[in-house]
Formats: C-alpha cells, sequence, structure tokens
C-alpha cells in the first residue's frame, strides 16, 4: 500500500447549513489524493512507516466551490455600469470577443486558474466565451473540477459574438462528445440571446445526455421587461426555460432575485439548484436575492462569485458580501451556513457531493489553509475574522490549497 500524509492542523468539516464538525487539534490522512480519515489526531491511528506528517499551523476548510463564473471575464471584473445591460454592452462583450485567439485565451486561461487556486477555490461551474475553442483551452489549463460551458448565443449580441456562438444542437454535439457530461455543461447565456426552439433543442439534449444546464434566471428588471416581451407565450421567465425542458435537478440557475411566488413553486417541484453571487448582486445594484423564499420553498443553492459583475473571484470575499447584505435587511445568516454554502453546498449543486465538499472519507483531499485567529477557537468567531477585510485582503488570504492531495503553499 503506498504510503499516506497525515496533515495535522484545526479542521472544520462543513455537514449542513447549521452543523459543522470541528477538531481543534485535527488530522486528515490522505492516501493517493483521497480522504482516508478524519478527526481528532489523537483519535487517528497513528502514522506508519513511511507515512509523512504536515504540521500545519492554521485551520483547514473544505476547497471553495465557485457554481458561477465566467473566466472569460476576469481581466475586467469589477467595472461596473450601472446596471445589467449597459455593462455587458460596454465592457463585458468586447472583452470576450478577444477569446476567439487560443494563444490569447491560453494565457488568459493559465492567469485564471492560477488565481483561483490560489484564493482556494478547487471547483466549480463556468461560463466561457461563445467559442467552442475557448472552452478547450479552458479545460486544458483548468486546476481542480471545473465543468464548462461555451456561452450559447446567437441573438441579441454583437455580431462578432453572435457569429462565434453555435447555433444548433449539431453544432454543439462534438465538443459535448469530447468533453462528456462531467466536464461539459450546456450553457444558453440568458433568454434573451436564444430563439425558444433553440432553448428547446439544448434542453432536450442536456436530458438525453444527462448534461448539467447553466444559465441566467431573472437578475435585473430590464432584463424581465424585456423577456416577457421576447417571450409573449411564456407565462414568465422561469415559464421560458420550464417550456424548452431546461429545468431539472441538473439546472443551476444564476441570481433569482426577482422571481413571482409561482416561479419558486416551479423551480422547487423541478429540483432546479439556484448559484446565488451577493457581490454581483450589489456590484450591478441587481437586487437583494431573497433568501427567505428560497429557504421558504426549500431551493438547494450555493454560493458563487459571478466574476466578473462580482468583483473578486475569492469565495471569502462572495461570503463577507453575503452575511453583509441579508444582515443588512435582518435575515439571519451565519459564518457556518457560508462556509457550506461555499464548500458542501457547491458540491451538491454540481452533483459532485460523492467526491468534494467536504472532508468525509473517500472524497478528494481538497482544502485550504487559512490563518488561525487569535481570540477564543470558535467556529463562528474564526468565519467572521476570516471574512473581514478588504477584497484584496481577502483574496490573500489563504496561506495555502490542497488539489488532489497536491499541497501548495502560497509563496
Ligand atoms: N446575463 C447574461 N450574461 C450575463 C453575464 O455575463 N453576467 C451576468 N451577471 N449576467 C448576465
Ligand atoms: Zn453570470
Amino acid at each position: 500500500m503506498s504510503a499516506a500524509t497525515v496533515y495535522r492542523a484545526t479542521i472544520l468539516n462543513p455537514q449542513g447549513p447549521e452543523r459543522m464538525a470541528v477538531y481543534a487539534d485535527g488530522a486528515l490522512r490522505v492516501r493517493e489524493g483521497r480522504i482516508e480519515a478524519v478527526g481528532a489526531f489523537d483519535a487517528l491511528s497513528p502514522p506508519r512507516a513511511g507515512d509523512t506528517l504536515v504540521e500545519l499551523d492554521g485551520v483547514l476548510v473544505p476547497g471553495f466551490y465557485d457554481v458561477h463564473i465566467h473566466w472569460v471575464q476576469h481581466r475586467v471584473r469589477g467595472r461596473f455600469a450601472a446596471e445589467l445591460m449597459p455593462w455587458l454592452r460596454e465592457y463585458i462583450w468586447p472583452e470576450e470577443a478577444r477569446y476567439g485567439d487560443a494563444g490569447f485565451a491560453a494565457a488568459a486561461a493559465r492567469t485564471f486558474f492560477a488565481d483561483t487556486v490560489r484564493a482556494g477555490t478547487v471547483a466549480g461551474l463556468c461560463y466561457s466565451s461563445p467559442h467552442p475553442e475557448a472552452v478547450r483551452v479552458a479545460v486544458a489549463a483548468a486546476q481542480g473540477d471545473w465543468l464548462i460551458g461555451d456561452a450559447v448565443m446567437p441573438e441579441y449580441a454583437p455580431a462578432e459574438l453572435r457569429a462565434a456562438s453555435i447555433h444548433t444542437v449539431d453544432e454543439l454535439d462534438p465538443l459535448a462528445r469530447e468533453l462528456g457530461p462531467a466536464r461539459y455543461a450546456i450553457t444558453p447565456r440568458f433568454a434573451l440571446n436564444c430563439p425558444a426552439p433553440l432553448l428547446a433543442a439544448l434542453g432536450a439534449y442536456a436530458q438525453a445526455h444527462g448534461h448539467f444546464v447553466q444559465t441566467h434566471l431573472s437578475e435585473s428588471p430590464q432584463e424581465i421587461r424585456e423577456v416577457a416581451a421576447a417571450f409573449p407565450e411564456a407565462e414568465d421567465y422561469t415559464d421560458v426555460y420550464d417550456r424548452a425542458g431546461l429545468l431539472g435537478p441538473r439546472s443551476v440557475l444564476g441570481h433569482c432575485i426577482h422571481l413571482a411566488p409561482r416561479e419558486w413553486r416551479v423551480l422547487a417541484a423541478r429540483g432546479c439548484r439556484v448559484a446565488h453571487c451577493p457581490s454581483s448582486n450589489e456590484a450591478l445594484d441587481s437586487g437583494r436575492m431573497p433568501l427567505e423564499r428560497v429557504r421558504e420553498h426549500g431551493v438547494h443553492w450555493a454560493l458563487a462569485s459571478d466574476v466578473g459583475a462580482g468583483p473578486s473571484h475569492a469565495m471569502l470575499h462572495v461570503m463577507q458580501r453575503f452575511l453583509a447584505q441579508h444582515r443588512a435587511a435582518g435575515v439571519p445568516v451565519t459564518g457556518v451556513e457560508a462556509l457550506y454554502r461555499a464548500t458542501l453546498a457547491g458540491a451538491e449543486c454540481m452533483g459532485r457531493a460523492a467526491q468534494g465538499g467536504n472532508f468525509e472519507p473517500d472524497k478528494r483531499a481538497d482544502f485550504v489553509l487559512l490563518p488561525r485567529p487569535g481570540g477564543t477557537p470558535d467556529a463562528e468567531g474564526w468565519l467572521a475574522d476570516w471574512t473581514r477585510g478588504t477584497q484584496l485582503e481577502l483574496e490573500s488570504r489563504p496561506l495555502g490549497t490542497c488539489l488532489a492531495g497536491q499541497w501548495r503553499a502560497v509563496g
């Protein structure tokens, strides 16, 4: 049997929105990139000859999952222009047009994945530009466990991007087959970018081949008005996707801010997942996602950065904005829930809970080392401490990240 590495540190192991195991002097035994055991250091069987003991000064948490991020917007993150539509036109679409150049895209992908790993993100659900080749470039550069799709947008966008987009599922099929459902997500960018027959064809393809679907839903009031005008036959925005067969347990819907009660009931009935993007919603002044409604309807959700509308790819920053926003509205939220929503809940949204999201045996050894805060050893206090500070501080807070057993301290 190959040798194991035992990491000794304080360990937080999220179990649910209100449950987290804490090992003040904990240990994680890792063999061949997988977790073999987790617990109190004294309770774990002692290291065998040949095993390596790594003593880490800090607190281990599971690696972060970001279930809604646009890797092709990383270079222009945090450039605001008031509302979603002018922001897309002024900053985002001109930038995405550049990703038709594979050399440019490859260099940008290396930077993106280096930055996300350094900030502690080990997995995610990711939008690319409409160029299928940019997806291949991203998959080749990916560090961690990523599901990626080319933004399908044959309408309602600059000509260059419309031309780069697939127009039929026949055009999508080669890339989807090449990468398979574990790597490739069907990505109709949002309703305005796709005619109803194409949405329906994408829905049928996703169902037939077991692909995840990612799209945007109900982000800005102007967007909602335009969707109502473009799809007069649909009852509401959610119904546009529902009619197309795009809603199910493998559908991850970004934003969901301005939904009517009927729409929440549909999302719950279909088992859809919501990607909650608090920092993005704040930056584009899109409104607060009504956490009370998500909870009321029992819709599963996870946190996401939505870079580049979200100004930072650091999930610690997303957690900070999540806590601040809902607390300001008088909605109770905890650091324990924020950590769960940035880790295990993300793995659950991506159908990866058996492979990652926390420290249960047999999962991938993906984790982040955070500095040990001073004061009382209390997880809620630590989470408050880790999520305090500027965006830049939060991006550089992790002391190291371990991906599938490969430990890298931040140099
Ligand atoms: N709606 C359609 N495209 C986008 C995008 O790139 N970002 C956000 N936040 N919303 C969108
Ligand atoms: Zn988005």
